[in-house]
């Protein structure tokens, strides 16, 4: 028997009602607006601003780079561990950007600690495989969680937050070794860029290893005292990178290294011990450096999720948490490309 017209028809206005309510609380759930203490993409980037505001049309971190193009040339060893094509012999072209690990467009060189790379390798089988890596050799903090609360204490002008911090977070004073006493080096060519996060490799015959990977430079690291490195202006790291690779290519050998069973794969601020396995898979090389603002890297997000087949996240949960944070960053500073003009040469429409 059928409902009278028009009991079906309020049935149905409910239903819809019911639909789309699911579908707005879904929606605020996902962008945190019913759990004020959720960590989302949008707080994290506001949490990296200076307390003068962000370097508009910027990365939100990061903010000061410079482009390079360049290849990496697989030398066919990393196939054994993944069967993406960028591991199987031959030349692959590369976008890459040196970077400061800062959130202020016009930092001094020589007042940033973190250096940093990113890439993106592309292969003819259409993939791309990015990342962006560091020069610390682990990352200061184990959780994106207490990444957000170290951002926040350090912007804090309470000077009771950092020491609150330090002693919730113990893994940090590790951190503050590295920078108090790894030597300070004057290129972008002499650093060691670390992966950091874990990620998985698949083979060809499907079997799965927790890996993390480096760039090792070819240049000798010259140790150079902070104070000599400001004597050489603010944008030395820049002026010498652009010279050097003018000169000749720059190269890193990159090695992957695999996970023993048991080693911790999910937290980022614990270096596995020295003497896992360790694999050289290839060189890359720059071979031309171009400013950022007419570059081919000013536009592109180095997502660290940004994967070819044959590799994969692994439980490590910065990748993840870091690609939404690059998006956002990403879609701020686009949208800001006027105030961030490309040169005066620039034929407008
Ligand atoms: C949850 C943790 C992290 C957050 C929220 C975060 C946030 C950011 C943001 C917002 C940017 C600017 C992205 C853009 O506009 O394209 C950035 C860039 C960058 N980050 Fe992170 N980051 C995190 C962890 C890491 C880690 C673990 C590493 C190194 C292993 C790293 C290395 C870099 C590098 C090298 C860049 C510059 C990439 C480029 O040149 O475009 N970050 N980060």
């Amino acid at each position: 028997m059928s409902a009278p017209r028009g009991v079906a028809m309020l049935g149905s206005l409910a239903l819809i009602a019911v639909v789309i309510g699911a579908a707005a609380a879904a929606f605020a759930y996902t962008a945190g607006w019913l759990s004020p203490r959720r960590l989302t993409p949008d707080k994290f980037v506001a949490a990296f601003a200076p307390p003068t505001g962000p370097s508009l049309g910027h990365r939100r971190n990061h903010a000061k780079g410079i482009c390079f193009t360049g290849v990496f040339e697989a030398n066919g060893a990393g196939a054994e561990l993944s069967r993406a094509q960028v591991f199987a012999r031959g030349q692959y072209p590369v976008l890459g950007r040196f970077n400061l690990g800062t959130p202020d467009a016009n930092a001094a060189d020589a007042t940033v600690r973190v250096r940093g790379l990113g890439i993106s390798i592309a292969t003819p089988d259409g993939q791309d495989w990015r990342s962006a890596m560091i020069n610390p050799p682990f990352f200061p903090v184990a959780t994106p969680q207490a990444f957000y609360a170290l951002l926040r204490a350090s912007g804090s002008r309470d000077p009771n937050a950092m020491p609150a911090f330090a002693a919730a977070h113990p893994e940090f004073a590790k951190f503050g070794e590295w920078a108090k006493n790894a030597p300070w080096t004057g290129s972008y060519a002499e650093e060691r860029f670390n992966g950091i996060n874990s990620f998985v490799f698949i083979d060809a015959s499907g079997v799965e290893r927790v890996v993390r990977w480096s760039l090792m430079p070819a240049a000798q690291p010259v140790p150079v005292a902070p104070d000599e490195l400001a004597n050489r202006g603010p944008d030395f790291l820049e002026q010498e990178i652009a010279q050097r690779v003018a000169d000749a290519p720059q190269r890193w050998t990159m090695a992957v290294i695999v996970a023993n069973a048991g080693d911790r794969t999910a937290d980022p601020s614990k270096p596995w011990p020295a003497d896992r396995r360790t694999i050289e898979v290839g060189t890359l090389i720059a071979q031309h450096v171009q400013a950022e603002r007419d570059g081919p890297c000013r536009d592109i997000n180095f997502d660290p999720t940004v994967l070819p087949s044959g590799m994969r996240t692994s439980d490590d949960p910065f990748p993840a948490a870091r690609s939404a944070a690059y998006a956002k960053s990403y879609d701020l500073r686009t949208a800001e490309a006027k105030d961030y003009s490309r040169s005066a040469t620039e034929v407008k429409p």
